[in-house]
Order: C-alpha cells, then structure tokens, then sequence
C-alpha cells in the first residue's frame, strides 16, 4: 500500500505541474533520446552500431589518428542526418520554457544542433559534447564555430548521398560493401596552419570538456538551491552529464524528474521522495509536463 502511493506520486502529473510552477531554478539535462523522435539513432540503443563500429568506439581520438577517413564519414554521416531532420516537440518545449523561466538552464549532451535550430535562448543552453557543425584544427587554435556543407568535401560525399534503392539501406552503411580508401590528402586541412587535418568540434572520449563552460555550470548549480532537475532521454552513462542530476540535489527541495522512453525497476528504486519518473517518448511527454507553464507548443523553424 505504501509502496504504491509512493509511486503514484512519483509519476502524478497533477502533482508535476504544482511543483513546475513554483519552481523557477530549473536545469535539465538531455541525452540522444530527446531526438530520437526526429529520426537520429541513440548511442545504447539499437542503431547504436554504425556499419560494424560500436559508435562510441569512433568517437576517440585514437580512432581519428588510426583511420581519420573512417571516422570522417561516420561524422559526415552524421551531419547529413542532423541536417535532413527537424527538431521535435520536446526541443520547442525546452525553449519555450527558457522563455517562460528566466531561472532555466540547460545541458545537452546532443551535438546535432536541434536545441539551436528550436530557437533554444543561447545563454541558456550548454552544448556539453560541442556541435556536429563546428570544426577544428586537430593541432592549431583554428575553429570554424558554425559549417553544414554537405558533403564538407568530395572525398566524404558517400555520407551525404541518398539511397538508390529505399527499400536497401545505404551503400556506405552496408558492412558487407567495402569502404572506398579515403587519403588524408583528400581530407578537409586546416586552412591556418596549412599542414594538419581538420576534425569535427565534438568532445571525444578521453576529452576534457570546455573549462569555461563547466565552471559556469559549477557556479550556476552553486549559487542558489536547484529547484529542479529535469533528466531528459539520457542512459546517464557519460559524465560529467550524469553526475548533475545528484549535484544540483538539495534533499526536501529539489525534485528530479526523470523522462525516458525506459526507466527500470533500478531506476524507480534510486528515486527520492518528491522525485517524478515519466516513462515514454520526451517528443510527446515534454510538451505535457511543460503545458502549464509554456501553453501550446507551436514549432517553427525559421527559414
Ligand atoms: N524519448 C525519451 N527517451 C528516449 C527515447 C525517446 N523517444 N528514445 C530513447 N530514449 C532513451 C533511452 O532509453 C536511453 O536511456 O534515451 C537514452 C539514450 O541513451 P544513450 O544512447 O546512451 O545516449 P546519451 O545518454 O545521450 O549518451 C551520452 O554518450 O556516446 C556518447 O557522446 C555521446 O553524448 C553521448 C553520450
């Protein structure tokens, strides 16, 4: 008895929306799963595999060093994708409420530039892993902050092609086709430095994250109590995201809220008292749960 009306509180929507409208320091913390109902692969899940590659095994930068045309076309690929959707209703809700609560901040651990693209206010949101549209010099301080050619260069056009075929999937993610031997001389170089390969502006792992970013973060999360935490389609495997959600806690006054297409029976069990779990898509979910505060979501994207 006492277990299920501690768990009707946990996922009571009612209950949600008194506690969203007195919150006003809120921080959220999303993960692949906020944009996967745009149509982009999470990383644990299936399609997390890229023609035989773990993804996360070519997301290092000894991958890029042992074969940077294998680990351009996976980030070529990616753009493309990232370009050819369009942000979901959970990222409108999310910045409709950086509109609506001033006191909002939030995390992303998405490089596909969906919050951007959703008119997300830019001094609340914090690309944790960087941008699949910035580029860098691997060695040299050069940064381009904002590229979406499509192919970036004629080397890397696999990635940006449409299937022959729709009902087969694409050459390039057919393991059984071979890749075309793709020369770092065929590559994007720098165009400061002249000698060394360019690379895609997301942290990699065994990066540090921007310093500057994460100190503001650390001082936004120690200012004040955190009201709430919204954790949004996120394994909560990579840290430091996963490590927000229990920094910003302030026991009897933040609530965590956790919003994934899964939470498991561990994940129900490691929530406090005035914790929420809401279990679905976050492209449906979010604009509900935000509805009080952000009204009706109308997504737009500007031309
Ligand atoms: N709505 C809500 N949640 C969803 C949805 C959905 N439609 N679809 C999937 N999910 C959930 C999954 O249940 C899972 O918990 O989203 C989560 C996605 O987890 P991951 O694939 O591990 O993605 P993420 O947490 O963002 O990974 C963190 O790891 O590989 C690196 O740098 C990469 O930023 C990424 C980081």
């Amino acid at each position: 008895m006492a277990a299920s009306s501690a768990r009707a509180a946990l996922t009571s929507i009612p209950l949600f929306h008194e506690k969203l409208r007195k919150s006003n320091r809120i921080l959220a913390v999303c993960g692949a799963g906020l944009s996967a109902a745009s149509g982009l692969p999470t990383f644990r899940g299936a399609g997390g595999l890229w023609r035989n590659h773990n993804a996360v095994d070519l997301a290092t930068p000894e991958a890029f060093d042992a074969d940077p045309g294998l680990v351009w076309l996976f980030y070529a690929y990616r753009r493309h994708m990232a370009l050819n959707v369009k942000p979901n209703p959970a990222h409108y809700a999310l910045a409709e409420l950086a509109r609506k609560k001033p006191g909002f901040r939030c995390l992303s651990q998405n490089v596909d530039n969906l919050h951007v693209r959703a008119h997300h206010p830019p001094s609340q949101l914090s690309l944790l892993h960087g941008s699949l549209f910035s580029l860098k010099c691997t060695t040299c301080p050069w940064t381009d902050p904002y590229n979406t050619a499509d192919p970036l260069c004629p080397a890397l056009a696999p990635a940006a092609e449409s299937s022959p075929d729709p009902t087969k999937p694409l050459p390039l993610l057919d393991p059984s086709q071979p890749l075309a031997d793709i020369k770092e001389s065929e590559l994007p170089h720098c165009p400061d430095c002249k000698k060394e390969l360019v690379r895609p502006g997301v942290v990699w792992f065994g990066e540090m994250l921007d310093e500057q970013m994460l100190e503001d973060i650390d001082e936004w999360i120690e200012q004040e109590p955190v009201d709430m935490v919204l954790v949004i389609g996120t394994s909560s495997f990579v840290y430091p995201a996963a490590g927000y959600a229990e920094r910003a806690r302030t026991e009897g006054r933040t609530s965590v809220v956790t919003v994934n297409l899964e939470i498991t029976g561990k994940d129900w069990e490691s929530m406090a008292e005035g914790d929420f779990g809401f279990e679905g898509d976050a492209s449906l979910l979010l604009p509900e749960l935000l509805g009080p505060v952000i009204g009706e979501v109308k997504g737009e994207e500007e031309g």
